[in-house]
């Protein structure tokens, strides 16, 4: 890139990183909605971010989608990667499996050389039935580790499109219109001023939770995610560095 493309991409990342009050905005040349390369390039500094910044963390959570399966193919070894134990942000299904956050956490264990344990927990429980779940020991013990994480790793989707993926219920589907809701992270879904709107029923990390861990990457681009990422944004804890391209970044820059 050109020293005129650094310096632009230097003043975004600054410009969005003071809107969005968090630690830190890194930006990738490109949109990953129109260009496939871009997905890689957001990955790569997504690795270099997680590596640099783990220090002597031991405990990560990363979630499901394609934005943080690609991570690991970018992981060079590093000091510290063999203490890493890698678990799922929240409890997942078997099927999907590659871009599911437990064999996603598989993936990075063997990245870094460490180890991963996963966690199934069925989604399409209903409220009666989680009350009864969430007591078993496995579930109890991932609410456990999740107040112990010193890292989380989760990509933003799009509030609709990942209902829609889901295989998502029609009512909830017209309660997530009618609530407006923009973007979705770890199962929760958001509205424009970053209120949760719905989640999904299922053991997982709480946003009460996530305020506490120490270091965390959010990693999302392409246009078309721009208002969802402004979305879990607008209520993100202070910490969080947010991975992303130049796509998503002058769609957020000009709705801010
Ligand atoms: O939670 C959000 C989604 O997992 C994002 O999925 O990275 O494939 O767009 P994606």
């Amino acid at each position: 890139p050109s020293i005129d493309e650094w310096t632009g991409h230097n003043r975004m990342e600054s410009k969005l990183r003071t809107l969005l009050g968090i630690r830190e905005v890194k930006i990738v040349t490109g949109n990953s909605d129109t260009n496939d390369s871009v997905k890689e390039l957001l990955a790569n500094e997504a690795a270099k971010q997680f590596t640099a910044s783990i220090g002597d963390g031991k405990l990560v959570a990363v979630t499901g989608g394609t934005s943080v399966a690609s991570i690991p193919n970018y992981i060079q070894p590093f000091t510290n990667g063999e203490e890493l134990h890698f678990i799922a942000a929240r409890g997942g299904i078997g099927n999907d499996i590659g871009l599911q956050a437990n064999s996603i956490a598989a993936t990075f264990a063997k990245a870094c050389g460490g180890t991963y344990s996963t966690f199934y927990y069925p989604e399409s429980l209903s409220e009666e039935a989680h009350e009864v779940f969430k007591r078993e020991p496995a579930a109890i013990e991932m609410i456990k580790q999740y107040e112990e994480t010193d890292c989380v790793i989760h990509g933003i989707g799009d509030a609709l499109r990942m209902a829609d993926m889901r295989g998502t219920p029609e009512d909830v589907k017209r309660l997530l219109q009618e609530s407006d809701a923009k973007g979705e992270a770890f199962g929760f879904y958001f509205n424009e001023v970053g209120d949760i709107v719905h989640r999904i029923t299922t053991v997982g990390i709480q946003t009460s939770q996530l305020e506490k861990v120490p270091l965390i990457l959010a990693v999302a681009g392409g246009k078309a995610k721009a208002k969802a990422i402004l979305s879990y944004m607008a209520s993100a804890p202070g910490q969080t560095i947010l991975v992303t391209d130049e796509g998503a970044a002058l769609a957020m820059l000009e709705k801010l």
